[in-house]
């Protein structure tokens, strides 16, 4: 059985392959635009209350759903209750969504590893380099395409295994470049063309401390959308992912403290992340340039690594490959689901689901790079951010369908099988459920309530 090939050995095997999925273009280019947009600290502060009490519930509700049924998400739902397997078939629709345009973000990766490693880093500084990247229609198609079929071949040929035995060396490398390049950006200064001095420190500032100044309630909900559609995206919770991980975790594994380490590494690096990025935007753009959006980190680390001077192009080279690998190990993991599930459906090989579903994710994703020229649109969502077609995708999955999926999770967690049910998995190998009484109170009572809520702000309902 696709099962026993799949599994782990032992909590560390599992963490790893967990956090593989998990660590990636959410936590380095998401998490900082994000948080950039909603003006720095105070959206800090609401993602930390949600990873500690949201994460945890939605992490745990996943893993140990996999872990009692021995299935994955398509199955899972439906094998306890037969009438919530519709549930199942929903969570699939989300890494279907995610596909088309992870491999965008991929190819932009990739785009920026050639620069680097064809010693263009002084152009890729200039104002209007990316736009002019994205805006291009066929270059931005030939680098996805080319993050694409490394995903493709990876899973084609059933690898997943030899690549992240690299995770262990390339994932704490990346963290270092990360806090090196941020440690830098920080001691930096800059001044405008106007004549005001920016200084990183003061960046930082604006990044962690939160700020409460005509703080409105509309402004908060959006703060509190964005926080909770980045904390799915980035823990890969309600989308059936985690689930299929449980599922392969081994009986005697605690899961527990597994979740907590999933947890703590996966915010640690977006937390770092957003203080680098942030603070170089703060520099060379003032606060106006925070709310620029998916662009933020193609724009504003060029400007970092060419200050260092010659040695930037170095660490700028090795920052993007390190970060091309992170993207790789997530886009796996998106397409190994899709591939293992459809392969169930269908009853056919790994290779033909593969060059199915890899051919499919292409053409959705050319659709996507189309949205930056040909299909160029500027749209206003719900929450009064504007939107290109890949925020648009970007928004179904994440603030309108995860918030609907997780309320339907909780529904049928909380009060259908009831949290007992889980917490009897927790502890099943033996290890205690320290926080119990946190997960029951969350998953019956808060978390339905706000995902409800959440669910038609995602609409527009809730101003
Ligand atoms: N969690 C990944 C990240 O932060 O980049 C993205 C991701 C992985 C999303 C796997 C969806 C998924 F199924």
């Amino acid at each position: 059985m696709e099962k026993k090939k799949g599994g782990f050995t032992g909590s560390l095997g599992f963490v790893l392959s967990a956090a593989g999925s998990a660590v990636g273009v959410g936590n380095i280019w998401r998490f900082p635009y994000l948080a950039a947009q909603d003006g720095g600290g105070l959206f800090i502060l609401v993602y930390l209350v949600l990873v500690l009490t949201f994460g945890f519930t939605l992490l745990t509700t996943d893993i140990a759903l996999g872990r009692r049924t021995q299935k994955n998400a398509l199955e899972a739902f439906g094998s306890i209750r037969p009438k919530w397997g519709f549930l199942g078939k929903l969570t699939f629709l989300v890494p279907a969504l995610i596909m088309t345009y992870y491999t965008v973000i991929g190819g932009w990766i990739t785009k920026y590893i050639t620069v680097y490693m064809t010693g263009q880093g002084a152009a890729a500084t200039q104002d209007g380099f990316f736009t002019s990247f994205i805006s291009s229609p066929v270059s931005s198609v030939v680098f996805m395409l080319v993050f694409l079929a490394v995903t493709a071949l990876v899973v084609f040929f059933g690898v997943e295994k030899g690549i992240e035995r690299f995770s262990k060396v390339v994932m704490p490398g990346l963290l270092v470049l990360i806090i090196g390049v941020g440690a830098y950006t920080i001691m930096q200064s800059h001044t405008a063309a106007d004549g005001t001095v920016r200084t990183g420190l003061d960046g930082l500032a604006v990044y962690l401390i939160p700020n409460f100044e005509g703080l409105t309630f509309g402004r908060f909900m959006k703060i509190l959308l964005d926080a909770m559609s980045q904390l799915f995206f980035s823990l890969s919770v309600s989308m059936g992912i985690m689930i299929t991980y449980g599922s392969y975790v081994d009986k005697d594994v605690n899961l527990s403290r597994s979740i907590g380490h999933i947890e703590l590494f996966d915010t640690l690096v977006a937390l770092l992340a957003g203080a680098m990025i942030v603070p170089a935007v703060y520099i060379f753009s003032g606060t106006e340039g925070m709310s620029s959006g998916p662009s933020l980190m193609f724009v504003s680390l060029p400007k970092v690594f060419q200050g260092m001077g010659p040695v930037g192009g170095i660490i700028a080279l090795a920052f993007f490959i390190m970060l091309g690998f992170a993207a790789i190990t997530s886009s796996v993991s998106i397409l190994e689901t899709l591939v293992a599930n459809c392969m169930n459906i269908f009853k056919t090989s790994r290779k033909k689901m593969c060059l199915i579903i890899g051919g499919i994710s292409a053409v959705a994703a050319t659709v996507i790079c189309m949205g930056y020229n040909v299909f160029y649109f500027e749209l206003t969502l719900p929450n009064g951010s504007s939107a290109q077609l890949l925020d648009v995708v970007d928004y179904v999955s994440n603030s309108f369908l995860m918030p609907l999926i997780s309320f339907l999770t909780c529904i049928f967690v909380g009060w259908v099988i009831k949290p007992k049910w889980i917490e009897e998995e927790m502890v099943a190998s033996g290890h205690k459920f320290s926080r119990k009484g946190l997960y029951s109170f969350m998953i019956r009572f808060v978390a339905p309530v706000i995902m409800a809520i959440l669910f038609f702000q995602s609409l527009g309902l809730v101003k």
